[in-house]
């Protein structure tokens, strides 16, 4: 009886180191019940084949490029496989964080966010964790939680960007500097990079900095006001503007072409926004920072993929967000003005060479296909099918007459 219980004993401790075992091995391991790699428990890895449901969210779609995030995420999704649901919270966040609960709930294996509010999107990061879904940090950096990747652009080197080109081209004067929405940490990048190369200049006397804003909402009528106060405040004395996209670039123009100073006072922007280009071409706007999207929004969905089959990303950068060190893919911008537009934008096929320069009729585009506007693919493919069918009667004549003979 006693050599019982001892064996009784002894198997009840066995069943539970083998239970301690295993609740270690789950924390490092993909098993099937999925990892804990993150800091939370993951939904079961996807079996290969088995289609990946994405949820995108995003802020808005007021700037153009973010049209083109949504139109070029999806062709991803299709072109592998997967399907995605994408919702747009214009600017609200109880309205987005409403949006990706309903995502969750509708059982998304990974969710894609773009926040409107990076400090308030932790939360978003806490519910899909709760539930094993892994969260990408889109375009802009969610803080306050563990996102498991953040696919952008090397936003401070683009500040940098910013703040260099004007500085080269304008090394003395007054500047205004209009930031963008202070809910959104890339306009704080941005300002940052401007800093780390106008403080120098500012300290040393050579730049004086009349205004210094920030835009809620990146709203281009805040740009605008703001630019306009610093006109009235200088009596027109401005050398400069810093503004961090294109659509306060495009506020700061109207305040400065109101004043006639429209074309005299450089002005940076972000984006390469169609309009964007077209100013710049025109000479109102100085410069842009072109951002490919198509790498951005391959990065993402390629990455959602990974992290719902279970498998390692290659994320080769870390962004720290106050709370960890995010592991990151940050692709490369390119500063363009007037100099380079033809070779970046344009060469690339972001924008055609007619549109930038449909009010500058003087510009010669190149002759290319990509090129030719679409009226006139229209008529190529009408004459083809003229030529077709003119060919195709010569041939039934031709077989007619040999019949005969
Ligand atoms: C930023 C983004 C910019 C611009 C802006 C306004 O986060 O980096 O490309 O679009 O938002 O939406």
């Amino acid at each position: 009886m006693r050599q019982a219980r001892v064996w009784f004993a002894a198997l009840i401790a066995a069943a539970l180191m083998a239970a301690a075992v295993a609740c270690v091995n789950n924390t490092t391991q993909n098993s099937g019940g999925g990892s804990t790699a993150g800091g939370y428990q993951r939904k079961p890895p996807k079996k290969p084949g088995e289609p990946v449901h994405i949820g995108f969210s995003m802020d808005t779609l007021k700037e153009e490029r973010w049209t083109r995030d949504k139109d070029l995420v999806e062709a991803r999704a299709k072109e592998v496989g997967a399907t995605v649901d994408t919702l747009v919270a214009n600017s609200d966040d109880a309205v987005q964080t409403n949006q990706c609960n309903a995502l969750l709930t509708k059982g998304v294996d990974v969710l894609i966010v773009a926040p409107h509010n990076g400090e308030i999107a932790g939360s978003i990061v806490e519910a899909a964790h709760s539930k094993g879904v892994p969260v990408i940090s889109y375009d802009r950096l969610i803080r306050n939680s563990s996102p498991d990747l953040y696919v952008s652009h090397q936003v401070e080197k683009m500040g940098e960007m910013q703040g260099k080109y004007a500085l080269d081209h304008v090394p003395k004067g007054n500047y205004v500097l209009i930031g963008g929405a202070p809910t959104d940490n890339n306009a704080m990048l941005l300002r940052k990079g401007q800093m780390n190369i106008l403080q120098p200049a500012r300290d040393r006397g050579d730049i004086q900095v009349v205004t210094d804003q920030f835009a809620k909402d990146w709203r281009p009528d805040e740009a605008l006001r703001y630019t306009a106060d610093a006109i009235t405040k200088t009596n027109g004395n401005i050398q400069a503007v810093v503004a961090s996209n294109d659509g306060t670039a495009g506020g700061a123009i109207s305040a400065l072409e109101a004043a006639g100073l429209g074309g005299k006072v450089l002005v940076t922007g972000q984006d390469a926004e169609l309009a964007a280009c077209q100013r710049i071409a025109a000479g109102t706007q100085t410069m842009t920072v072109y951002k490919p999207i198509k790498p951005l929004a391959d990065s993402a969905v390629d990455s959602a993929l990974k992290l719902a089959y279970g498998q390692p990303l290659d994320a080769p950068d870390k962004i720290n967000n106050g709370t960890t060190d995010v592991p990151s893919i940050l692709q490369v911008p390119v500063a363009v003005d007037k100099a380079n537009l033809d070779d970046t934008v344009i060469k690339d096929g972001y924008h055609k060479c007619e549109e930038v320069y449909k009010d500058i009729p003087s510009h010669q585009c190149p002759k290319t296909a990509e090129n030719k506007p679409s009226t006139t693919g229209g008529q190529r493919s009408a004459f083809a099918s003229a030529l077709a069918l003119v060919g195709f009667l010569f041939v039934g004549v031709a077989v007619a007459f040999g019949k005969r003979r």
